[in-house]
């Protein structure tokens, strides 16, 4: 990467994890490719980015068995809803990949095949304690004192089955010299660990499961599917066509950048690299170990509920509060804590009053001194004037920092330095006061003192762009700039003097709004979400109904179709019943049911309402009925 000569630039995010839905942890990586992703691209270079779905998990199959959909159904859905909140979230992806598309299981074939001819994937019967949160084999070790999974806090599962093993062991020679490029894992404590780990003795790894059937089965044994971190580390070169021998491959491979969590750093680290030296192909250039986003010191994981929603966030603080926030607040290796209130404070501080008020304030200026129009500034003055000229190198000293900056990830004191340079212009105003010089009619200097903070603004824009996509463009059309900030020529654009004289400032718009405003609304969305109105609860219709028939539904371990008669209508309803009731049992049953459901679908049945039951977290469950006979129809209030 480099200011000065283009290069293809090929970023990616880990593929996720479908039965999850995206939280904060999430966005912080895949904001931070997007990050590099428009820095790269605004810089001139050829950028690739990719970001995607993992859905060959068993994780997949439990969870939509949970809801009663088919595998397929469920990964469809959650699949685009992923696809649709990185969009909403405004990640400017080029690609978004699926691990159960067909251009996925063929570069996963081809790659498996190609580790096989060369000798390295062979069978053998193992014995391991499997945990399906973690989707790996666990030692030991690594469990809890009570044998659970530290992470997920559950009992891993025994597994003997015979397997296909990679043999990972024979790649320790070439992983070590691998590391010896200072630049291929990053930051340096996770390198040294990983170092570490594969000085102790690399392994064989079993890259086949036997009992399992949801995911792509290995070309050399179709009796068994590919262990599902051995088919999603392949993703990285589908998305660039491995499966045709597409040109892409050969534009960005091996030019990668995979920005990981710690987590699964040693997957990328280590098995990846070795898999693709077993087929023939070089190691990714770079991969990064970003920290974790904590909650009271825990993993924000859906196992442990105490997500944070990006949309939600984004909602109440816009997109890009979010984005500078979680940029700013942790240096990218490191972990930290997730606080509102901490949210809140850079919001108030770093965004509204430093950055929002310096644009209001130079507009104000314009258009009180100006006429709204930017000024002629006298070329000589600023060359000769230090307190001028120092906004102007510090402005271009910024450009080859920040350049390194983000070659070292280092997101954090890049932007403390762009703010240090921002808050010394807001400090510029108030040692050289345009006011004064607007008294003592020293229009020059008033006009070039005007046209150097305009031009600092919009240099910031530029800087700014890759963490604040919105922001950046809303200041350069305050600045009465119409230019598609992304589509800017950077390395012109940051020039001194490249702001033109003469044109009208844009129509003023708040940048970052009042906070008050913000905490008023997710307050009142902490109430919505917490409390119903009376008028809210009198929308469900509720009636009792009679079931007339029932019957299981084909396909589905679950489900219960019920014919009921709701008094003035006969209806097909679906319930998850069949696990706790046979159909003979339900026959005649008085139920309570909602009636002004919105129909949904479950295998093909549509069910029209919904039963109540109760149950707990032992398993048990219990239907509502009338405690006294009723006639169907009756309603519920
Ligand atoms: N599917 C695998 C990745 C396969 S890549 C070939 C996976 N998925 S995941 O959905 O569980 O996690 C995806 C990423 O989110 C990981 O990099 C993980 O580190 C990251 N994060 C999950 N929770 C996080 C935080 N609380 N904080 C920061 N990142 C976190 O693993």
């Amino acid at each position: 990467m480099s200011l000065n000569n283009k290069e293809n630039y090929y970023i990616t995010t880990p593929i996720y994890y479908i039965n999850d839905k995206p939280h904060i942890g999430h966005f912080y990586c895949t904001a931070a490719a997007d990050i590099l992703a428009r820095y790269h691209r605004i810089i001139g270079d050829d950028v690739y980015f990719v970001t995607g779905t993992d859905e060959n998990s068993q994780k997949t199959v439990e969870a939509a068995e949970k809801i009663d959909k088919s595998v397929k159904e469920f990964t469809d859905e959650m699949a685009a809803n992923w696809e649709n909140t990185w969009k909403k979230l405004n990640i400017s992806f080029d690609k978004f990949i699926r691990t159960t598309s067909q251009e996925h299981k063929d570069s996963v074939k081809k790659l498996l095949q190609k580790c096989y001819d060369n000798g390295d994937i062979y069978k053998k019967e193992y014995e391991g304690l499997y945990c399906v949160g973690c989707e790996k084999f666990l030692t030991q070790s690594e469990l809890t004192e009570d044998g659970k999974c530290p992470v997920h806090k559950t009992k891993p599962q025994k597994v003997k089955e015979e397997n296909y093993f990679f043999r990972l062991s024979k790649y320790e020679k070439q992983l070590l010299e691998l590391f010896e490029n200072k630049d291929f894992a990053l930051p340096e404590e996770r390198k040294n660990e990983m170092l570490g780990f594969i000085k102790q003795g690399l392994k064989d790894i079993s890259i086949s499961r036997a009992t399992v059937k949801w995911g792509i089965p290995l070309p050399i044994d179709e009796t068994q599917v590919v262990y599902v971190w051995f088919d999603a580390l392949i993703n990285y070169i589908t998305a660039l066509g491995y499966y045709n021998d597409s040109e892409m491959m050969e534009k960005f491979w091996p030019n990668a950048i995979h920005l990981v969590g710690k987590d699964i750093f040693r997957f990328h680290t280590i098995m990846w690299p070795a898999m693709l030296l077993s087929a023939g192909l070089t190691p990714p250039k770079q991969v990064f170990g970003h920290g974790f986003f904590t909650i009271n010191g825990e993993k924000i994981s859906k196992s442990l509920k105490n997500v944070i929603n990006p949309i939600e966030l984004s909602n109440r603080y816009g997109i890009d509060a979010i984005r500078y926030f979680i940029m700013r607040e942790i240096p990218f290796g490191k972990d930290s804590d997730f606080s509102v209130k901490r949210l809140e404070e850079r919001y108030k501080g770093d965004l509204a009053d430093v950055l929002g008020n310096l644009l209001n304030r130079a507009l104000n200026m314009v258009d009180k001194y100006n006429n709204s129009i930017i000024p002629e500034p006298i070329h000589e003055l600023h060359n000769h004037k230090e307190e001028y000229k120092k906004l102007e190198r510090d402005a271009i000293d910024l450009l080859t920092k920040i350049d390194n900056r983000y070659k070292n990830f280092e997101f954090s004191q890049l932007l403390i330095e762009l703010w240090d340079y921002i808050k010394s212009i807001n400090k510029f105003i108030e040692d050289i006061k345009p006011w004064e010089l607007n008294k003592k009619k020293l229009e020059d200097e008033l006009n070039t003192v005007l046209f150097d903070i305009l031009q600092a603004l919009k240099i910031i824009a530029l800087y700014i762009y890759p963490f604040m996509p919105q922001i950046s463009q809303k200041i350069y059309n305050q600045l009465g700039l119409d230019a598609d900030i992304e589509k800017e020529n950077y390395k012109e654009a940051v020039k001194w003097f490249s702001l033109e004289p003469g044109k009208k400032v844009g129509k003023k718009d708040i940048l970052f709004p009042q906070l008050e405003e913000v905490k008023d609304t997710m307050e009142e969305t902490k109430k919505d979400e917490n409390i119903v109105t009376i008028d809210e609860f009198k929308k469900f219709d509720l009636r009792v109904a009679e079931v007339l028939e029932a019957e299981r539904i084909e396909k589905s371990e679950k489900l219960l179709k019920l014919k009921i008669n709701i008094g003035d209508e006969e209806r097909t309803l679906v319930a998850g019943l069949a696990k706790y009731y046979k159909p003979e049992e339900m026959i005649g049953k008085k139920i309570i049911v909602i009636k002004n459901l919105k129909p949904a679908k479950l295998f093909g049945v549509e069910s029209k309402g919904m039963l109540l039951a109760a149950s707990n977290e032992n398993g048990e469950l219990a239907l509502l009925t009338p405690e006294k006979d009723i006639s169907p129809g009756a309603k519920i209030s």
